[in-house]
């Protein structure tokens, strides 16, 4: 049976949440717009994406594949979630992790080019079922490297979940299994996603100002 994906928009005039009103560090103050979604929301939406998940991947082992950095918040949080499954119910998945590094972005960029700049040995995936978790896809390009990357290894299934999608004109059209939310075409930091290695120190997803483009550039 196939069960039609549905994921929550941001649109692209959401106002979000003035930082007031949530807490965020103090370094980070002035370098941000708005709050764009909070932390609460995030883990929310986490956990429907992991019973989504369960129900289609669920018959058989699943290796966590967790894309850094800016994955490790979402990927600690998706199989948090997963295990309550796990344990709670009469039916479970074995599921063991693993971890690779890429590297496209420089500033608020992508750049042409996908490096894999470290992370475990590829053919332990070879003939098993893998997810892939991936913190925001833009261009697609990314994902669709990594995927390729993968085919050679011959897993026997490969699902992807992205907590964010970017709504943007350079998009290859690439589209994840599952997908947290669809959010607009601005550049977002918070909750391990960063911007030249900061901002993953924030608990919410949260609208980097130009000012703070600029201070952080390298
Ligand atoms: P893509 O290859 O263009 O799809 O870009 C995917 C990668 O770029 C993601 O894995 C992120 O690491 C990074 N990225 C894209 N947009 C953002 C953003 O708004 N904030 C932080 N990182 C981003
Ligand atoms: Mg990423």
């Amino acid at each position: 049976m196939s069960v039609r994906m549905i994921s929550p928009t941001i649109p692209d005039d959401e106002k979000g949440y003035e930082l007031d009103v949530f807490c965020v560090p103090k370094h980070y103050e002035e370098d941000l717009d708005r709050v764009i979604i909070p932390h609460g929301l995030i883990m929310d939406r986490t956990e429907r994406l992991a019973r989504d998940i369960v129900r289609d991947m669920g018959t058989h082992h699943i290796v966590a594949l967790c894309v850094l950095k800016g994955g490790y918040k979402f990927f600690a949080d998706l199989l948090d979630y997963i295990k309550a499954l796990n344990q709670n119910s009469d039916k479970s998945v074995p599921l063991t992790v693993d971890f690779i590094r890429l590297k496209s972005y420089c500033n608020d960029q992508s750049t042409n080019s996908v490096k894999v700049i470290g992370g475990d040995e590829l053919s332990t995936l070879t003939g098993k079922n893998v997810l892939i978790v991936e913190d925001i896809v833009e261009t697609g390009k990314t994902m669709e490297t990594l995927l390729s990357l993968l085919s050679e290894y011959k897993p026997k299934m490969v699902k992807v979940v992205s907590l964010l999608v970017k709504r943007t004109p350079r998009s290859s059209g690439y589209r994840p299994d599952y997908i947290g939310f669809e959010v607009p075409d601005s550049f977002l930091v918070g909750y391990a996603l960063d911007y030249n290695e900061y901002f993953r120190d924030l608990s919410h997803i949260c609208i980097l100002t130009e000012g703070a483009k600029e201070k952080y550039k390298v």
